[in-house]
């Protein structure tokens, strides 16, 4: 596996690797790679003859009040990890890279209606931050298919709209979200938890599951659904960001004949924000 750094190096090996006809496939990350990581880079393996993975941590999609700082930069584990997973070329490139004008006067992406609400809501700039660096990844990369994680529901949903609404030739694959054995989505900012955190925390899914289940059963008054589970979360230790009932296509609010739903939930534990979300099909009414 190479590692480059600049956007130079990247299109030189790019062009190599097409020039010998190999099928493209993409990973972008922001490092720290644990295993919902390494499951995008093996699929990528499955899917194409080429990977390449990105690190970078975007300032971009960060608020001021955010993570930007702290976010853990774990270089060579993540080299190693990305190695082992069949990653063939590996871009970490540095700011002054990927912003050379700086980010004040940077063209951005911005995706409407699918990010508005949800994270969109709770972190304002951040899917346009998102929309930008990867539609600059797309375009140095040019993948022929690239791989996101589920578990960034909403990110996902806007990634397809603006490689649909752009026209871009890339195939968008959504896998599933990796989890610990006790049903914790696997982040990487479940490395901020304290051991009595990380013991309450598999509280989020777990209501999750019991909002899903209701509704499976046939429950349909989702804002009651959502005040139980949200005070369940609270007694878990959590203080609740949104939790919202969705049609899983669109990501507009659910109403009670949709079929195909995603609940998605943001929630605090100590300082640290948590997402998760489980996407369920009802099937035809009968
Ligand atoms: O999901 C992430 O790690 C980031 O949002 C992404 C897609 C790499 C863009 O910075």
């Amino acid at each position: 596996m190479n590692t480059v750094k600049t956007v130079r190096e990247l299109r030189a090996a790019v062009a190599q690797a097409r020039a010998e006809g190999k099928q493209i496939g993409f990973v972008p990350t922001m490092g720290n790679l644990h295993a919902g990581h390494t499951a995008l880079v093996e699929k990528a393996a499955q899917r194409a003859d080429f990977v390449v993975a990105s690190i970078f941590v975007n300032p971009l999609q960060f608020g001021p009040n955010e993570d930007l700082d702290s976010y853990p930069r774990t270089l060579a584990a993540d080299q190693e990890k990305l190695f082992e997973a069949g990653c063939n070329l590996l871009f970490t490139p540095d700011v002054e890279e990927m912003y050379p004008h700086g980010m004040a006067g940077q063209t951005r992406v911005s995706v409407a209606g699918v990010s508005e609400g949800l994270c969109g809501a709770s972190r304002p700039g951040h899917f346009e931050g998102v929309a930008t660096v990867v539609t600059k990844l797309f375009n140095l990369v040019q993948p022929d298919l690239a791989i996101f994680g589920q578990k960034d529901f909403q990110q996902l949903a806007v990634i397809r709209t603006l490689v649909h609404d752009l026209n871009m030739p890339i195939q968008i694959i959504g896998e599933p979200t990796v989890r610990a054995d006790d049903g914790l989505a696997l982040s990487s900012r479940n490395g901020y938890l304290n051991a009595e955190q990380r013991a309450a925390a598999p509280a989020l899914y777990r209501s999750l599951v019991q909002m899903a289940d209701a509704i499976r059963r046939g429950e349909r008054d989702f804002p009651a659904l959502i005040a139980a589970a949200q005070a369940q979360q609270l007694a878990a230790g959590f203080r609740p960001d949104y939790l919202e009932v969705r049609e899983s296509n669109s990501l507009r609010p659910a109403t009670k004949d949709d079929r195909q739903l995603v609940i998605l939930v943001a929630a605090f534990i100590g300082s640290t924000r948590l997402i998760d979300n489980l996407a369920f099909d009802l099937g035809s009414p009968l």
